[in-house]
């Protein structure tokens, strides 16, 4: 069922109750040819994260997926998932919410000042497609919006938790209103997110082929990777994983 929303930004809304994963929605939907269509539920059974992990996805949170035909290389695809990052953490925060953004894409709520956080957003871009150019792209964006603690994991917060609930289409109007935004001006993604970032400064332990390794995140490149200077003062370029903040 499509559904109207007041929308800048030119997504066409399919809305569903419950449904096993939007993003899985999305690709059914790009894989038939769709383009700017947002698959949205209010639960979804079979939510699924980055690095394969599963995402709890329970009644009241929001649950979108876009699909996108951008004529771009498939490295600038992490722009698209950047984008999506900034324009979760800027309705968040336009919400009230504290949030900012860890490398690469978790929009997360500090907790004091000791480097702590709760994750309480995460990104999942799925795409096909050639290296010189891309078929599609689906950006799975999900938000703990109207979820009790009781029914977040552990180490999650919600909109709710943090500043009460809020008005889910309105969030997800300007969720997609900024992302619009971006993805036209692909340009401002990186310097957008540099201001969002809770990353840069911290202390973080990171995995590259396989070894861990801790340092001081010092800045992001143009396409998105991590600059981090090693302990032994070495610094490298993580272009992909996952990073902890660590207590400094
Ligand atoms: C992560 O941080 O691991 C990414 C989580 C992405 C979850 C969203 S919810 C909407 C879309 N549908 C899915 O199955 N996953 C993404």
């Amino acid at each position: 069922p499509t559904v109207e929303y007041d929308l800048e930004a030119p997504f066409e809304i399919e809305y569903h109750d419950s449904i096993g994963s939007t993003n899985d929605r999305a690709r059914e939907l790009a894989a038939g040819g769709a383009n700017d269509v947002a698959v949205l539920a209010d639960e979804q059974t079979g939510g699924r994260g980055r690095l394969e992990r599963a995402w709890r996805a329970p009644s009241g949170g929001v649950w979108l997926s876009v699909v996108c035909r951008p004529t771009i290389p498939l490295a600038r695809a992490s722009q698209y998932t950047l984008a999506a990052a900034v324009a979760t953490a800027t309705a968040a925060r336009e919400a009230g919410v504290n949030a900012g953004i860890k490398w690469p894409n978790d929009v997360i709520v500090p907790v004091g000042d000791d480097g702590s956080y709760r994750k309480l957003a995460g990104i999942l871009t799925e795409m096909e497609g050639e290296t010189d150019r891309i078929e599609w792209l689906v950006v799975g964006i999900g938000v703990n919006a109207n979820i009790d603690a009781a029914d977040l994991p552990d180490e999650a917060t919600s909109i709710a938790e943090e500043v009460g609930e809020i008005d889910r289409r309105r969030f997800v109007q300007r969720v997609l209103e900024v992302f619009d935004t971006y993805r036209n001006d692909l340009e401002r993604v990186i310097p957008a997110w540099r201001d969002l970032a809770l990353t840069l400064g911290q202390r973080v332990r990171v995995e590259r082929d396989g070894e861990t390794l801790v340092g001081v995140a010092r800045n992001v490149t143009d396409t998105g990777a991590l600059r981090v200077e090693l302990e032994g003062g070495e610094t490298v370029t993580i272009t992909a994983g996952d990073c902890e903040h660590l207590r400094p």
